[in-house]
């Protein structure tokens, strides 16, 4: 794991969007994005550059069950606002929370994942250190799943809407197994309240009990730190 700290999210941005311009100059065609809070220095840095993205493909990690996409809490309608409406992508993927069959809604984003190996995956972190919506305890060996949200993260988003009744109580997210295929991970992390997750991350035990932890397995990850989610190192 190589980790970059920088002084703060803004920097860690500007950071991040280097290294996705080197991996696309590279050859990158596969873009896994991430939602959250996290990520969105990164997007305004690619909303501002002269990037284009008429030839990537992108797939989003997960999507919050039961919210139409004219919802602006749901994944659909954050990606559109803070990347896809100024960067078009060639084709952009997103699990649809809305599906009659959700199994069968998995299925069909395995086979997405499947024909579309992700080059660069962008993560954040939960604070209980998810990444996607994998909670902890979840297998490392899944793929796309329904999940029920942990009252943590529950909690935690509920900052973004009216009461923590509105929040959904589940979602539909990449697993792990399909997160540790992608070539290499970036994943960004800001914010004192990050610091415990990252510590156990970077230097606790493998354990499924902090889904992060796995990406000690990866062979490719670069973190990105401002110094408070840096602190505990
Ligand atoms: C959500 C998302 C994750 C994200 C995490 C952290 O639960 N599903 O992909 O990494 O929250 O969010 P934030 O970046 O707002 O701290």
């Amino acid at each position: 794991m190589k980790i970059i700290t920088v002084k703060d999210a803004q920097a860690g941005g500007k950071v991040a969007f280097e290294i996705l311009s080197e991996k696309l100059a590279a050859g990158a065609k596969v873009l896994g994005l991430a939602t959250g809070s996290t990520p969105i220095p990164l997007y305004q840095e690619i909303v501002n550059s002269n990037l284009d993205f008429s030839d990537v493909t992108s797939i989003n990690l997960d999507e919050y069950v039961g919210l139409p996409v004219e919802n602006e809490q749901s994944y659909d309608y954050f990606m559109r606002e803070h990347l896809f409406n100024a960067k078009p992508f060639k084709q952009s993927f997103l699990p649809n929370g809305l599906a009659e069959d959700l199994q069968e809604e998995t299925k069909r984003y395995d086979a997405v994942i499947d024909s579309h190996p992700v080059d660069l995956q962008i993560l954040g972190i939960g604070r209980n250190g998810h990444i996607g919506f994998n909670e902890p305890g979840t297998s490392f060996d899944i793929t796309t799943h329904v999940v029920d949200l942990a009252q943590d993260t529950i909690q935690a988003n509920s900052r973004f809407f009216d009461t923590i009744d509105d929040v959904p109580k589940q979602a539909i997210s990449m697993g792990i197994a399909s997160i540790m295929n992608s070539k290499t991970i970036l994943l960004l992390a800001f914010g004192e309240e990050k610091s415990d997750a990252i510590a156990q991350m970077v230097n606790g035990p493998i354990t499924e009990e902090l889904p992060a932890s796995v990406l000690q397995q990866h062979a490719d990850v670069i973190v990105i730190a401002d110094e408070a989610a840096a602190s505990k190192l």
